[in-house]
């Protein structure tokens, strides 16, 4: 399986922090906010991942997360141009997907909780249709909200309901079969004049090829689409880390328990931080010999 991350858009919500800066490049407490989606599709197995960003973010992207070798894993780039909707994904990554299954992630979501790695996990082996995730909101009206039967089978999709039919809302991580460039391909603007991925999860739900897999509450889901928002994951992204002393979303030690980097490599990565404290938290991984 392929991934996506979808790291475009104008952040107009959060002006004057993102008017000369990307959004996903903003601090969660003490790493990018790009780290959290990126190493999030890491933990799903992913290894082949396509950063699509603004075309003049681009460089400053490229210049922190290079080309993925130093975490064990490729990462390419393309531009959105313009920021049209979040199906552009999809019709951007069309030669990248080609007919492969994918992972697309919006770059604002932030995920953590002991269940996510296996969720991830499971969810990539995905052969056929598209399943989402869903989490518990108390405000489901600020997102695509998701209904279900009995049996967990989706029966309604409805971005941003003035009135939600359930709390349930749907997170901002899709796994899909290679066909949805042609489905993405069918999708038309909005009545907000953006092509809405939830069309293109509406077509899988009436062909009943949509699964959807809720996420308990002992897993944490933010978007951090406003200043609350950024805040709160920020707020607990520190609380989580100070108490433990274990990092979230740090690729170099996923990828060191994924197996894709070695002790030498930890050792080289870490030189690039000095002793600051992201360094010497690589170094404490290395030392430790053995994932934690
Ligand atoms: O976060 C989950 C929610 O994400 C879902 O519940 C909604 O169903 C889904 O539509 C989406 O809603 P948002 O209102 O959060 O979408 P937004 O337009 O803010 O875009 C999400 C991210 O994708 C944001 O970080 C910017 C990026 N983006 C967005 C658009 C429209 C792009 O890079 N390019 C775009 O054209």
């Amino acid at each position: 399986m392929k991934g996506i991350i979808l790291a475009g858009g104008s952040g107009s919500r959060l002006y004057p922090l993102t008017m000369a800066m990307s959004k996903q490049l903003l601090p969660v407490y003490d790493k990018p906010l790009i780290y959290y989606p990126l190493t999030t599709l890491m933990l799903a197995g992913i290894r082949d991942i396509l950063i699509i960003t603004t075309p003049e973010d681009q460089h400053a992207f490229q210049r922190l997360l290079q080309d993925g070798s130093q975490w064990g894993i490729s990462l390419s780039y393309a531009v959105q141009p313009v920021p049209g909707g979040t199906v552009q994904a999809i019709l951007i990554g069309e030669s990248f997907i080609g007919r492969d299954t994918v992972a697309l992630i919006l770059g604002d979501n932030i995920f953590y909780g002991e269940g996510m790695p296996g969720i991830l996990k499971d969810s990539a082996r995905l052969e056929e249709g598209s399943l989402i995730l869903a989490s518990y909101v108390q405000h489901p009206e600020r997102y695509g909200v998701v209904n279900f039967d009995a049996d967990e089978r989706v029966i309604s999709l409805e971005e941003k309901p003035t009135h939600p039919s359930s709390n349930w809302a749907m997170t901002g991580l899709f796994f899909y079969a290679g066909d949805v460039v042609s489905v993405a391909k069918e999708v038309r603007p909005s009545p907000r004049g953006e092509l809405e991925i939830t069309d293109v999860n509406k077509h899988y739900m009436r062909l009943g090829q949509l699964k959807l897999r809720l996420l308990g509450r002992g897993n944490a889901w933010f978007d951090t689409g406003t200043h609350e928002s950024l805040l709160e994951a920020a707020n607990y992204v520190a609380a989580v880390e100070r108490r433990q002393g274990l990092m979230i979303a740090c690729p170099e030690e996923v990828a060191y328990n994924l197996g894709y980097i070695d002790q030498a490599d930890l050792e080289r990565l870490a030189h690039h931080y000095a002793r600051n404290d992201y360094g010497t938290y690589l170094q404490r991984l290395r030392a430790a010999k053995r994932a934690w």
